[in-house]
């Protein structure tokens, strides 16, 4: 049994072939990071054409790498949700004509569950049946939440974000920053340098009466107030205007360009580690209320250096196991889509057909 899954419920166009032990054969991701650059954040429109574009080609390599033929596809599976609806739709018509051409099963598959799963893809995991029950932080660009998943499939939210995401946190600092889009690997390289106690940038709460329904308010985040500090942070320290151009590394060859003013470090540090610590806090405390033995963290924002440093800490001071996703399947990709689908996760068949794409959902 083969499947291929499609992923375009954001700024990244992905592909992936997998078989029925779930192991990846192919997986390939064309980034649009260059297209959205110069807005210095994803553009929906113009997200949605480059899906449309890119597909084509990103599939036939997913199908070429994995040496699959069309005949040997049982099942064709798609992000439907959530992310951006245009983006979302494009992938899922794709995939939706897929499937009744090769009259096989379209399989749905939710986003969040399946950055969830992406932690099971490390060579080092223990098989996914083993470790339930278990707390999830998913950290990306679009979600932040914390999760309990009592099995594959049974989840209940235990808090999330009332206003930014982490990742969203990350890019529109480093924009503050002058640093370059996407501003979370740029922070996180740039903050290597840094002192993370040059400035105490607010860890702030969620009062009862902001936290949404049926969550734990200690177990929901903030991180808008976080920039308007690092807005005012930056009046009280104004750096060059060139400065932040310059500190980037990956995207300055020029070698003798180094961070000519210290303290944009030191700031970049201090920000980074106040979103660090709140959501290693808020993950400490999740593993300890709910008395699991297995947590995990997935999404893009778990690349971040720090925050991997800081839940290895949690696991050892609550003695539970701590399951990351390997690096290339952090940020958006399809073989984290088509493992969960090759799993036996997803709505599939006629439901699945009939169903729409949905930008909002959360776990059920
Ligand atoms: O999971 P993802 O690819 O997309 C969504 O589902 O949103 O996550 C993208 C996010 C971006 O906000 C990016 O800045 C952030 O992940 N990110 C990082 C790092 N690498 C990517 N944030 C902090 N540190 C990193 N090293
Ligand atoms: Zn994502």
């Amino acid at each position: 049994m083969r499947i291929l899954g499609l992923e375009t419920s954001c700024d990244e166009t992905a592909a992936a072939v997998a078989d029925e032990n779930h192991s990846i054969l192919s997986s390939v991701v064309s980034s649009q990071v260059e297209l959205h650059r110069p807005w210095r954040g994803v553009v929906p429109e113009l997200a949605s054409r480059q899906h449309l574009e890119n597909l084509p080609g990103v599939v036939g390599e997913a199908m070429a790498r994995s040496a699959t033929t069309w005949d040997r596809i049982d099942a064709v599976a798609a992000t439907t949700a959530p992310g951006l609806a245009s983006s979302l739709l494009v992938g899922v018509a794709f995939a939706k004509a897929l499937a009744l051409r090769l009259d096989k099963p379209f399989i749905a598959i939710n986003h969040l569950e399946a950055h969830l799963f992406s932690v099971f893809l490390a060579p080092e995991a223990p098989d996914w049946r083993d470790a339930f029950p278990l707390v999830a932080l998913i950290v990306s660009g679009g979600h932040t939440c914390l999760v309990r998943a009592e099995a594959l499939g049974v989840y209940r939210l235990l808090g999330r974000t009332v206003d930014d995401a982490a990742g969203e946190a990350f890019d529109k600092g480093a924009n503050l920053l002058g640093l370059e889009y996407p501003g979370g690997p740029a922070i996180d390289r740039c903050a290597q340098d840094g002192n993370p106690k040059f400035m105490a940038f607010p860890r702030s709460r969620v009062p009862s009466a902001a936290c949404p329904p049926g969550l734990v308010p200690e177990l929901c985040f903030s991180f808008s107030g976080l920039k308007t500090a690092l807005l005012y942070a930056l009046k009280k320290h104004p750096l060059s205007a060139d400065v932040g151009r310059v500190a980037d590394p990956a995207h300055e060859p020029n070698p003798k360009s180094k961070i000519q003013n210290p303290k944009y470090t030191d700031l970049a540090a201090s920000y980074q580690e106040a979103i660090v610590d709140v959501l290693a806090d808020k993950v400490e405390k999740a593993v300890r209320r709910e008395g699991v033995r297995t947590f995990v963290a997935a999404g893009g924002v778990s690349l971040n250096r720090r925050l991997r440093e800081r839940l290895q800490r949690v696991a050892a001071s609550t003695g539970t196991r701590l399951l990351l996703a390997p690096p290339s399947f952090c940020m958006d990709n399809a073989a984290m889509v088509v493992a969960l689908a090759a799993a036996g996760q997803g709505l599939r068949g006629k439901d699945a057909m009939a169903l729409d794409v949905c930008p909002n959902v959360d776990w059920g």
